[in-house]
C-alpha cells in the first residue's frame, strides 16, 4: 500500500500529494505546523499540540476553517489508512495560494496538508543509555521563535553543522545563554535543580518541555525556568534534550566537553522514568 497523505479534506497516495506553486508556505515561509507522536496508534499531547497549532495561527491572522473535532477525526483517519502503531504526524497549515505578494491575499483559504512516517520511539530508549552529543552555535533566528512556523532555515544550517561535527544537536546560544536546540528543547541539572530557559519569545514552548515541567512538579522535583549560560551548562552535573521525537534524551558532551560524569545521570534517569510512564499512560505504549 503506497503511504498516504491529506490535502485540503482529501486523503491520497504521498506521491500524489501537492499544493499549488504560489503556495505562500513555499514562497514566504507563512506557514505553521505541528509534529505530533503517534504511539500504539495513539496521538501523545493531541490536545495542548491543537492549542499551541490555534495560538500560531491567531498570532499570524491564519485562517484555518475546520473546527478541532473534524481536524482531530481526519489526523485519525490518516494514522489509520496508513496503519502504523509508530509515526509521527506532520500538519502544516499555510496562508494559502495566491499571487505572489508579500502583503496577505484577500480571500485565499489555508492550505492544511499532514503527513505521517514511521518512526522508531523504542531507538530513543537505547539513546538514553549512550546519551548524545551537542554542539553550540550562535542563535540567529527571528525575534518571534515562540511561533511554530516553517521559517526553519537558521535551525536547519544549525542541525547540519550538528551533523557535520557528529553531533546529534545543535544548542543555539545568543549572548552567553542557552536558549534551545535547533528542534529540541534544552536543560541542565545543578545541584539537583532541573534548569531550562523561560518560555516568551526566544524559544519555542515545547510540548514535551511543558510535560515534563508537570511531571517533575508533581514528583516533588524542582524545575528553575531561568535563562542559563554556556558556562553553567559545561559545569553542570547533568544535561538533557526533550522534543516530542526525543522526549528525553542526556546530553554527555557539549562542544567536546563532558557533562557531569560524561554519561547518563540519576536526574535525567528518574525523569526518564516519569516521562516514558507518561508516555505509557496516555497511549498503552511500551518498548
Ligand atoms: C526550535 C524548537 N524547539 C523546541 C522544540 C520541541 O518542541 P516539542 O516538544 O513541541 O516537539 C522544537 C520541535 O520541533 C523546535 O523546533
Amino acid at each position: 500500500m503506497p503511504q498516504l497523505a491529506y490535502v485540503n479534506g482529501r486523503i491520497l497516495p504521498l506521491a500524489d500529494a501537492s499544493l499549488h506553486i504560489e503556495d505562500r508556505g513555499t514562497q514566504f515561509g507563512d506557514a505553521v505546523y505541528e509534529v505530533c507522536a503517534v504511539m500504539n496508534g495513539r496521538i501523545l499531547d493531541w490536545d495542548p499540540h491543537l492549542v499551541r497549532l490555534r495560538r500560531n495561527l491567531a498570532e499570524l491572522g491564519i485562517v484555518l476553517d475546520i473546527a478541532d473535532g473534524p481536524l482531530t477525526l481526519q489526523a485519525r483517519r490518516l494514522i489509520a489508512a496508513n496503519g502504523y502503531a509508530e509515526c509521527i504526524i506532520y500538519m502544516q497549515v499555510s496562508r494559502g495560494t495566491a499571487k505572489r505578494d508579500h502583503a496577505f491575499p484577500g480571500a485565499a483559504p489555508a492550505n492544511l496538508v499532514m503527513t505521517v512516517r514511521r518512526f522508531d520511539f523504542a531507538q530513543r530508549l537505547r539513546q538514553l543509555e549512550t546519551g548524545i552529543a551537542v554542539i553550540t552555535q550562535p542563535d540567529n533566528r527571528w525575534g518571534r521563535v515562540d511561533i511554530k512556523t516553517t521559517g526553519l532555515l537558521p535551525n536547519v544550517l544549525a542541525k547540519q553543522a550538528a551533523k557535520q561535527a557528529g553531533a546529534f544537536e545543535a544548542w543555539l546560544v545568543s549572548d552567553e545563554t542557552v536558549r534551545e536546540g535547533s528542534s529540541t528543547n534544552a536543560w541542565i541539572v545543578k545541584d539537583g535543580r532541573i534548569i531550562t530557559h523561560p518560555t516568551g519569545t526566544a524559544i519555542l514552548p515545547g510540548i514535551a518541555r511543558d510535560s515534563l515541567i508537570r511531571l517533575a512538579h508533581a514528583a516533588q522535583l524542582v524545575v528553575e525556568e531561568r535563562p542559563f549560560t554556556l558556562a553553567e551548562a559545561l559545569a553542570a552535573d547533568e544535561a538533557f534534550l526533550t522534543s516530542t521525537t526525543a522526549p528525553i534524551l542526556p546530553v554527555v558532551r557539549i562542544d567536546g566537553t563532558a557533562v557531569g560524569s560524561g554519561s547518563t545521570g540519576p536526574v535525567v534517569r528518574r525523569l526518564a522514568e516519569l516521562v516514558w510512564n507518561e508516555v505509557a499512560r496516555q497511549t498503552g505504549w511500551r518498548a
